[in-house]
Parts: C-alpha cells; structure tokens; sequence
C-alpha cells in the first residue's frame, strides 16, 4: 500500500474545500515518533493565498481533512505543521491483508516498457571494479522494475569493436598456433598487455595491427571468425562474473557495439540528408548551440570522422533509435560512472532533434560515483594495477570463511562454503548498493563484512534469527497469518516500517536508487531486533492471540527482508 499517496489524497481534499485547488500537497515521514508518523508540512505555503496564519490555516485543515478511519490523533506543531498518528486498527487491518498477500501488499502497475542498459564491459580487456558498480546496480534496478510489473529489456551494451582489436587479433593469429583460442585467452589482463608490448615495441608489428582493423571493418570473413572467437571467450569471462555475483544477465542481453556498424552509415546520412549534421573540416558533426560555452560557441557533437571512422557517439544515437523505435522502449536507464554524463546529455540531445525518441521518452543516464580505496584514491592493486573482479570476489568469499570460522559458524545442512559464498558476495554486494548511487565511496573489508551496522551479514542474521524462532516453535513460517494487533510502541513502529514497502519500492525505482531500498531494509531489521527485544514472542505465559500476532509481524518481516534481498540479487540463509 502506498500510504503517503492515501493521506496526500485526504488532504488534496481538505485543502480544496478551503478554496485551494491547486496546492502541492507534501507529505512526509515524520522524524520521530513523538510527532506521530508523517507530517503535512502545506499549511505554511497557503497562508498567502488564503491571508490568514499559517497555524490557523492548520486548525481549518485539521476540522476538514477526512482521515478518521486512518489516523487516531492530528496536531499541529510548530509554525503549522499538522503530525499524523496512525490508527493502531487501521494499521493492523492493513498488516492482516499485507501477510495474506503474495505480493507483501505491492500492486502490479501497468507494465511500461522499459530498456536498461548495463554492465556493459569492453571486451578488450577483463571485468575490472569500475564494472561492479554498473553490473549491481542495473541488476538491482531491473529487478525492482520487474516486481512492480515493468516489462524490462536487458541491454548489455558490451564495448566489443574498435581499433585495439586489431592489435589484439594480430597477436591472437600468431598465438594459434600453439594453443586454443581460450588458452591463450585465459587471463585476458596478460594477453592486451603482451599484445600492447608488442604494438609499441616489435618492429612491423604496429602495420599488421592496422591492417587487421582494416580487415576486420571491411568484413574479412578470416578475420571475423577471428574476432568472433575472441569475443565468445571474453563474454565467458564477464558470464562467470555475473554468475559469481548472482546477477540476471545472460548472453541473449548482449547487445554489443557492433550489433550497430550496419546501421551506421544509414544514420549519418539520415542527419545529415534532414540538415541536423553538417560536414566541416572533413568530420561529420552536429553543433549544440543549447549547449554553448561562455563565450558562446556551441557544443561539437562528432559522428563521423574526418577519416570515415565511426565513434562511440554514433553507436549510442544508433542504439536509441533501435531501443526506441524497433523495441518499443518508453523509458531508457543508462548505468555507466559519472565522467559520462555530459556525452549522454549531449546524445539525448541529438537525438530528440532526430525524432529519434518519442516526445514523452523518459531517456535517463544513471550515473555513478567511483569506488575507492581506504586512502580515499581509486581503488587499486597494490602496486597500482586494476583490481580484477574476479580476484575481488574472490577475496571477499575467502575473508567470509575466516571470519565464520572465528564465530565457530557451521551450516548443518549444507557445507560452510556456501555459507562464505552467501556472506562475502552479500557483504561486496550490499556495501556498494547501499551507497548513495551518485557520489564516491571507500571500499573497506571490515566494516562491509561486519555483523552490525548497515550491511549484508547483519540484515542475512537477521532473516536467519527469524527462521529460527519459527524451528522453536515448530510453525510453518510461510503459512503464518494469525491477526495481529498492536499492543506497544515496537510493534507499531515495526507494522508501519512494513507498510512503506511499495513506497520504497517507488521511490527506488523512479530514481533507479537501490540504497532507497538498503535504508528501508536496514531500518526495517533495526525496528525487528527492537520489537524482538521488547515483546517476547516464544516466552511461557504469552496469551495466545499476542503471540499469534507477533508471530505474524516476525514472519512478515522476513519475508520482506527476504523479498527486498532478492531484489538486491543477495541469497539469505536458513541457519548461520
Ligand atoms: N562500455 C562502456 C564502458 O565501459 C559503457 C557502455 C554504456 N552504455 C552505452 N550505451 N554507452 O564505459
């Protein structure tokens, strides 16, 4: 249920019947629960059209808003803020229908079409951290989307075409010879970097290389299967990643750069026949007057040049129009690191001169900030070298086993390894989704894997402690839907943390924002542990009805959690 659009609703209502139609209508959380649970904060902002004092204008709208049935207790505080306390009834009815649902109380919307393209590596080289970031948290968003019932196309926009394959390719015909494409191509940091010695070094090695690109543009069919091979090997690299890090992208998203080389061409021409590009100095471009320096000279968009060679730009115009007009995509997601941002905007804005994009296309580039080392650098390999993602996973599943065998964890049913795997990739995970998706964030071992605060392993024992009250008690946790009723403060707290869920799954998904839902989650665990504390559930002399309904807001709860990690593409265990 989306309550803060419930109360917005009431009070739009009230608000008009004192004259104004028109007024925004905010509704907030309130910041603590002696102020009840939200707050309409529009009082204020009506005192000018209505001439009277803002906590007047309160008192009028507390006599008129209609929330009987939702609210126990409206007040008015400060210079007009009206705080609303929720009805302990009408929240437990709503609780009641919420744990009968299989969709934990979450509408399916109508489904919109919707592209998200992620990931995204370039196949020249291995996966490196700056594609961890990409990869989890378009992962997150799609499958956020997908819940709330989008129809969501996967678009891995893999970086598989340019001129470093020639250099690549020349060196992989020489290496044939003695062993097999994915041999050689085993650890593909060592292969550019022997290709890359020799392009700078070996006498006539450089010509070949430039040779092979002209080959390979021009369709050579040897130096195609050459390519093709190259490429099957490298997204195998990138499918092991993906499995690694439980992550939804198969090989039929791939929709590389070179899916688009033929329609190049044909779209140049378009831009340039309908006098959006112009030829100057021999390179096709397009000028952005909308975006103009300080001295007024318009921005230079490049998609052709002057030597005939096409540009990442191009790829990107030409990859709108088949997301757009071929897949029928009414909103766009584009995860890649900041520094990109000005080339999408600069792309968006080409394309809606093109028509490329439908008026009320929702094109948006998701940009994210860097991941950095403890010394607050970009996070690197001791000596300086790019961490590998498969080295860093890794990692975090072997540091996950240490530190379980400190805590003397043993899963009874299966082996200890599934457990580290479950912890450290949840804990890699976790850590970087619930970051503010925009700014910079250190990446750190021991607060990422720590039990307490806001991350993977204590949200996992949290779910975990849950299963294990309801193996004491013997009860089918699933089957559980006794009725509730709110007796204390640590129930209330915990049955209106429940309710926001589709709240925060909108939010999450408007603003393509996972650490929405890490907060809410975190939150959520933090009020359990609370109400576990303070209301007994399996303790000698509970009434049966209060035990009843705290078995039913424990099992709420973990489903929750449960359902929220699953989004996250985090596994919970049963024991730990
Ligand atoms: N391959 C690019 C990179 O590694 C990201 C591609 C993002 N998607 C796009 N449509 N340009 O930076």
């Amino acid at each position: 249920m989306l309550i803060q659009a419930i109360l917005a609703e009431r009070f739009k209502q009230a608000v008009a019947s004192l004259g104004v139609v028109d007024a925004p209508i905010p509704i907030s959380k309130s910041t603590r629960p002696e102020f009840g649970e939200y707050q309409f904060n529009g009082a204020m902002a009506l005192a000018k059209a209505l001439k009277k004092k803002p906590r007047d204008i309160a008192q009028d709208i507390v006599e008129a808003v209609d929330v009987s049935d939702i609210a126990s207790k409206l007040e008015i505080a400060g210079p007009g803020f009206i705080n609303v306390h929720l009805s302990d009834v009408w929240l437990a009815e709503h609780i009641d229908a919420t744990q009968k649902d299989a969709r934990l109380g979450v509408a399916q919307l109508q489904a919109q079409k919707i592209v998200v393209d992620y990931s995204s590596p370039n196949l020249a080289k291995e996966m490196h951290v700056g594609h961890l970031r990409s990869t989890i948290i378009g992962d997150a968003v799609v499958k956020v989307l997908e819940f709330l019932g989008h129809d969501v196309i996967r678009q891995n926009h893999m970086g598989d075409w340019g001129t470093q394959f020639g250099m690549l390719l020349a060196h992989l015909s020489d290496k044939l010879g003695e062993s097999q494409a994915s041999t050689a191509l085993s650890d593909l940091e060592d292969f550019y970097r022997e290709a890359k010695v020799r392009f700078d070094t070996e006498d006539g090695f450089a010509d070949r290389a430039r040779e092979y690109v002209v080959k390979l543009q021009s369709g050579d069919p040897q130096c195609l299967a050459l390519w093709e091979e190259f490429i099957d090997v490298s997204i195998s690299h990138s499918e092991e990643v993906y499995q690694k890090l439980n992550v939804s992208l198969t090989r039929k998203d791939v929709m590389g750069e070179s899916a688009y080389n033929p329609d190049l061409p044909v779209l140049v021409k378009d831009l340039l026949d309908r006098e959006i590009a112009v030829v100057d100095q021999g390179a096709t471009l397009v000028f952005l007057p909308e975006m103009a320096d300080k001295e007024g000279k318009p921005a230079v968009y490049i998609i052709q040049k002057s030597g005939g060679g096409f540009l990442y730009a191009t790829t990107d115009l030409a990859a709108i129009r088949y997301r757009c007009q071929k897949l029928k995509a009414q909103r766009t997601l584009i995860f890649t690191d900041a520094r990109q941002a000005l080339h999408f905007k600069q792309t968006e804005l080409v394309a809606r001169k093109a028509n490329y994009m439908e008026q009320g296309h929702h094109y948006q580039h998701c940009p994210f900030g860097m991941m950095l080392g403890k010394d607050s650098k970009p996070f690197k390999t001791r000596t300086g070298g790019t961490i590998k993602l498969a080295d860093l996973l890794d990692e975090a599943v072997q540091r996950a086993a240490d530190l379980l065998s400190k805590r003397d964890v043993k899963d009874l049913e299966n082996d200890n390894t599934h457990i580290a795997q479950t912890v450290g990739i949840g804990a890699v995970k976790y850590a970087d989704l619930s970051k503010n998706r925009t700014t910079d964030y250190i990446f750190d071992w021991d607060t990422m894997l720590s039990f307490e605060g806001n991350t993977a392993p204590y949200l996992q024992y949290a779910y975990t402690r849950i299963r294990s009250i309801f193996r004491k008690a013997d009860i089918d946790m699933l089957a559980q839907n006794a009725p509730v009723v709110l007796t204390n403060a640590s129930e209330k707290a915990l049955a209106v943390k429940l309710l926001q869920f589709e709240d925060t799954l909108h939010s999450a998904a408007n603003e393509a924002a996972p650490h929405l839902l890490c907060t809410y989650l975190y939150e959520l665990a933090s009020l359990f542990m609370t109400f576990y504390e303070a209301s007994p559930i399996l303790k000698d002399g509970i009434n049966k009805d209060t035990k009843g309904s705290r078995l039913s807001l424990a099992a709420l709860s973990a489903r929750t959690i449960k359902q929220s990690l699953d989004m996250l593409g985090i596994d919970t265990l049963e024991h730990m």
